[in-house]
């Protein structure tokens, strides 16, 4: 453990990008074509996520989706329907028949299609820091899903992809809820003090199994790609591919990572196959200053759907759930306005694509939107090196979990290993 844990999240951030938050250019010279023209929008990975996210960027971003590329030939034919279906709507042609990129070469066919300036990736994490790396060398514009990899090396590439992409190409990474409205509020008043001093917290996400659709036909290999989610390897287990939210937060309230972690979890309760991802994961965070963060977090069975945080300080506590009252008590009492009508945190909506209502309902359409503006105007975004940050803060609650040793952030960060699926996707 470093002695001075601010000062060394300081330098992990500087060195992880060359200036955090905008690089400004020219709009003339963000892309070929001209500033009011419409953004031209390229989605790989054409599931679940990936729909929601260029659905939203097209609605809410004004921007055009012309190309879908995936390694499957049924989600491509329906993201073809639902994406012309999306352009009739606004008025203009759908996506041409050359602009439609399938197999195992469909990245780097769509990435290097020049009808195409920005592109969506949302496959599953395991391809996530290689796509990401070819997107920015192609010149593209990147909305990259969490998380940016599944093993410590995948996310030091991203970093490595951030200082490349830096005032070259906008990028962003697909935390949505540090753009909703009742959250954005929320982390200023507890920047601004309304907690007074911080000595802990909680965070919490659970979720019942989820089912993945039956794929009679497919041989071993395609169905552990199809059912990725399951898979520990591909998704990065579900810390680090779905709980990963809450532990963004708790980075974002923070100003900072975890230094340290211990943990615990099993599989017990899940019986999938093919699948190895663990059902439950408890951890502590230990963060600067002394703050520790108890989190547990579960996905199997029929638990009810349920995710927040709690912070409690000198002069107050929070509680920001997904789903029902959002608010501080102490000495600077506050609520969301309308979120206390919202129902319990217990009656929450799970929604497996992350288009969820209640507090997070504005969180895709001003993510969305943020990301097109920021090509338009020229306002670089690049969230690499933050999106690393929440990756191996997950990684880090992980591998405490997985090894029972506590682990510290610089022992983290010295893992060579990279995770290996074993997969030839060129021979499926
Ligand atoms: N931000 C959020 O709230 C949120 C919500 C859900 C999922 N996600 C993230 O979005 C990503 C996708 O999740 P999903 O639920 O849409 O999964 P999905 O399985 O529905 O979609 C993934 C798609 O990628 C395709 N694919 C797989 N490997 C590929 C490859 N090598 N090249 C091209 N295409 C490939 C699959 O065929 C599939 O169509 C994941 O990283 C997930 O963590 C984020």
């Amino acid at each position: 453990m470093t002695d001075n844990p601010k000062s060394d999240r300081r330098a992990f951030l500087a060195t992880a990008t060359a200036a955090a938050g905008f690089m400004f250019v020219k709009p003339q010279l963000v892309r070929g074509s001209q500033a009011n023209s419409a953004v031209r929008v390229g989605l790989l990975g054409c599931g679940g996520r990936g729909t929601v996210d260029a659905t939203s960027i097209a609605i809410n971003g004004g921007a055009r989706i012309v190309a879908l590329a995936d390694l499957f030939e049924d989600r491509l034919v329906t993201a073809k329907k639902h994406f012309d279906d999306v352009a009739n709507k606004q008025h203009h042609a759908g996506v041409a028949a050359s602009q439609m990129f399938q197999g195992p070469h469909a990245a780097e066919q769509i990435l290097n299609s020049a009808e195409v300036d920005a592109i969506v990736i949302a496959t599953p994490p395991y391809f996530h820091a290689g796509h990401l790396a070819a997107a920015v060398a192609a010149g593209k514009h990147v909305y990259c899903e969490k998380p940016v990899g599944v093993d410590v090396p995948g996310a030091l590439r991203a970093i490595e992809t951030g200082k490349r992409a830096e005032g070259h190409v906008s990028l962003d990474v697909g935390f949505q809820i540090r753009k909703a409205p009742p959250f954005v509020e929320l982390v200023r008043r507890i920047h601004a003090g309304a907690l007074g001093e911080i000595s802990c917290g909680e965070a919490y996400y659970y979720c019942p199994f989820l089912k993945m659709p039956d794929f009679p036909k497919a041989s071993p290999t395609e169905l552990r790609l199809r059912h990725w989610l399951h898979d520990r390897v591909l998704s990065g287990d579900i810390i680090v591919e779905q709980n990963i939210h809450v532990v963004d937060i708790c980075n974002w309230v923070l100003q900072s990572h975890p230094i340290k972690a211990i943990g615990a979890g099993g599989r017990k309760g899940r019986t999938e196959s093919p699948g190895d991802n663990w059902s439950h994961f408890d951890v502590v965070f230990y963060y600067p200053n002394d703050v520790h963060v108890s989190f547990s977090s579960c996905q199997f069975g029929k638990a009810p759907f349920e995710a927040s945080e709690r912070f409690f300080g000198t002069r107050g506590s929070s509680i920001s759930p997904y789903s029902g009252p959002l608010q501080i008590a102490g000495d600077e009492p506050w609520t969301w306005s309308g979120s206390e009508k919202s129902g319990t945190p217990a009656h929450g909506e799970f929604s497996v694509t992350g288009d969820f209502s209640d507090n997070l309902a504005k969180a895709d359409s001003e993510k969305h939107a943020d990301f097109i503006q920021s090509i338009v105007s020229g306002r670089f975004h690049n969230q690499a090196a933050l999106g690393a940050e929440s990756a191996l803060s997950a990684m880090l609650g992980r591998t405490a979990a997985y090894t029972g040793n506590p682990t510290t952030w610089d022992e983290l960060l010295r893992s060579t290993e990279s995770w290996d699926a074993g997969i030839d996707i060129e021979k499926l």
